[in-house]
């Protein structure tokens, strides 16, 4: 039994903005980061006024380069940084671990929480990630919380009760005034890095299933909700037209300026159109 979404509007009629994430995961050194954000800045300025929000996720020991490109060499781009993970804990015994007190004294802005890759290979858990969306938000970062169904529970039926259980578990202690300042990512991990997209009217699906669990207890009218798992410039306009996803979380697409920038215009686009047919 198959929902329809909630809302009938699009994003780009929403009050959401839309946020445009590129995920490098273990890719770029330092100077490939400065490189890549000067670029992407040239390539995308002329349309400041309908940009969405931008977060560039470069690995940690890239973060502190590109927070300062931004602001010390391009006096401000409108670009955030995110890191990819973190620990939840301010500091400690924890080695090769960076706190969320770390990023916010570098001035990062959003920190991904749970990805399917921290999940499969460094065993990160439902409740890790319930206390690493806390430990954000404590620190004034926004939290990218990850969720989604891997191929064999898509195949037995499970989507819905997996993500509606992750998205649950994410939100457990955290205040509903909160839910506002939290984005969440459907990352259907058979999509990720295998150049499967899930259909546009199915990511939208599960973008809605996420926005009714979220809103059961409390409103998710402002909260974000991204779809990722191999979106490219080829299908991001279907992607971003849809009505609960405001947004995508991008890997692959987001390690060369023209892809991801074409992503940027896609959502810019979008608004565009929104403000032509109102
Ligand atoms: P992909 O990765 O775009 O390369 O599929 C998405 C992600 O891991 O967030």
């Amino acid at each position: 039994t198959r929902k329809r979404a909630s809302h009938t509007m699009s994003n780009a009629q929403s009050s959401r903005r839309y946020l445009i994430a590129g995920n490098w995961k273990m890719y770029k050194t330092v100077a490939e980061a400065k490189e890549f954000t000067r670029t992407l800045y040239d390539q995308i300025r002329e349309e400041e006024s309908l940009l969405p929000d931008i977060v560039l996720c470069p690995p940690t020991i890239a973060l502190d380069a590109v927070v300062h490109a931004i602001e010390k060499t391009l006096g401000g781009a409108p670009f955030s940084v995110g890191a990819q993970t973190m620990e939840s804990h301010d500091e400690g015994a924890y080695t090769g671990e960076t706190s969320p007190k770390m990023l916010a004294d570098l001035e990062v802005e959003y920190v991904v929480i749970g990805h399917s890759e921290r999940r499969q290979y460094y065993n990160e858990v439902d409740e890790t990630v319930n206390a690493k969306t806390k430990a954000a938000l404590a620190h004034q970062l926004t939290p990218i919380v990850c969720v989604g169904e891997s191929l064999e529970q898509r195949e037995s039926g499970q989507t819905d009760t997996v993500v509606t259980s992750q998205v649950e578990a994410a939100l457990q202690g955290i205040a509903a005034s909160d839910f506002e300042k939290l984005v969440f990512a459907y990352e259907p991990v058979w999509a990720i890095g295998t150049g499967k997209t899930c259909e546009a009217d199915e990511a939208n699906r599960v973008c809605a299933l996420i926005r009714q669990t979220i809103g059961k207890k409390g409103s998710a009218e402002q909260t974000r909700i991204l779809y990722g798992g191999s979106v490219k410039p080829e299908n991001s306009d279907q992607l971003l037209g849809q009505s609960d996803i405001d947004g995508a979380l991008v890997g692959g697409a987001s390690l060369k300026t023209d892809s991801f920038s074409a992503i940027i215009t896609a959502a810019v686009n979008q608004k565009k159109g929104a403000v032509v047919s109102a």
